[in-house]
């Protein structure tokens, strides 16, 4: 039997990149659904990444759609409903907005797709996770969100830059909060295993570091619109991590319950950390050496958000 994925949101760029690189990876049939007043749009990019099969020689059904049943028995719903941040909306107004989408997708897929894992991309990432976990009322291993994996490749690109060596021998670690929250960790980076601040002279560590943070913001200013190749992808790697089992290891926004061990007794907070992706979400949280100026850092910088969600009372 065929693997199920369901995208809600899916009439949208990112769902829509999503859903192409899944097909691609030929092992799960995907749903894309938006709301009724774009089904349309949703049909006809189902059907145009069905097409490309064709060309591609991959095999998966797609189906564009507004109707929940049509997710019930989906191992994994990958979540980019959600507005943009408009002119003149502050990182508060888009908090509300976004998390009464989130509440209300949330309790459809309790409903649909009760044994789904849950992917959460919608932005702000880190908040959006917390109101998904409150609202499906799901297990936190269960609901987590992209975010380091995107982070992490935008880092490797700048690094690989600056020392003119490959993209894929860079190995990097991005914790805290997606976007400009995100804390790389020099010091759990690396070019094969050798350490990155030995290669790498500090102000040009700096550079990409202050580039990695910006990067979304840059794309989205020269586009017009926020990024979603790239996003796309890294959804498409988690996914095929948990249909698969892989047990690969991501940076990945989940909430932290104060047993984990090397983060400080923090909970009740969502934030990136990495963690061992498998068949059922979550399988570990890994621990990680750091910085005390790192670590504080990195922890202030969701809190507040996170504080934020709690009085929204969803
Ligand atoms: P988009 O505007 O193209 O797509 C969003 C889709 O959500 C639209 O088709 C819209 O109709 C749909 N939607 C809105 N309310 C809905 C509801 N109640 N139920 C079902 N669908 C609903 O936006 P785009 O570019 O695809 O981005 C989606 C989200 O992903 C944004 O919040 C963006 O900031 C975020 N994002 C996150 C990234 C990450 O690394 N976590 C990377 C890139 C984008």
């Amino acid at each position: 039997m065929r693997h199920k994925v369901s995208i809600i949101g899916g009439a949208g760029n990112v769902g829509a990149s999503a859903a192409l690189e899944i097909a691609r990876r030929d092992i799960a049939d995907v749903v894309m659904l938006d709301l009724e007043v774009v089904r349309d749009k949703a049909m006809g990019r189902a059907h145009d990444t069905s097409h490309a099969g064709s060309i591609l020689g991959y095999h998966t059904m797609l189906l564009g759609t507004s109707d929940y049943e049509d997710i019930s028995g989906s191992e994994v719903v990958i979540v980019t409903a959600g507005i943009p941040r408009k002119p003149g909306m502050t990182r508060d107004d888009l908090l509300k907005v976004n998390s009464g989408i989130i509440a209300e997708v949330g309790r459809k897929i309790a409903k649909h797709a009760p044994e789904s894992v849950v992917l959460v991309v919608t932005n702000p990432l880190d908040s959006m996770v917390y109101a998904m976990i409150r609202a499906t009322g799901f297990e936190r291993e269960r609901v987590f969100g992209m975010s380091g994996e995107l982070d992490s490749a935008r880092f490797r690109d700048f690094i690989s830059r600056k020392l003119n060596v490959s993209r894929k021998d860079i190995d990097v670690t991005i914790l805290g909060g997606h976007g400009d929250k995100m804390v790389p960790v020099p010091e759990a980076c690396s070019v094969r295993g050798i350490n990155l601040s030995s290669l790498i002279p500090k102000k040009d560590l700096d550079e990409c570091i202050r580039r990695t943070v910006t990067a979304g913001g840059d794309v989205t200013k020269l586009m017009g619109t926020s990024a979603y190749v790239a996003p796309g992808i890294a959804i498409a790697e988690m996914v095929v991590s948990i249909l698969l089992n892989q047990r690969r290891v991501f940076s990945a926004s989940t909430l932290l319950n104060g047993s984990e061990e090397g983060y400080g007794n923090v909970k009740d907070v969502c934030i990136g950390v990495p963690v061992v992706i498998g068949k059922d979400g979550i399988e570990r949280i890994l621990p990680i050496r750091m910085e005390k100026d790192t670590f504080k850092k990195y922890m202030e910088s969701v809190r507040k958000e996170m504080a934020n969600i709690g009085k929204l009372g969803l």
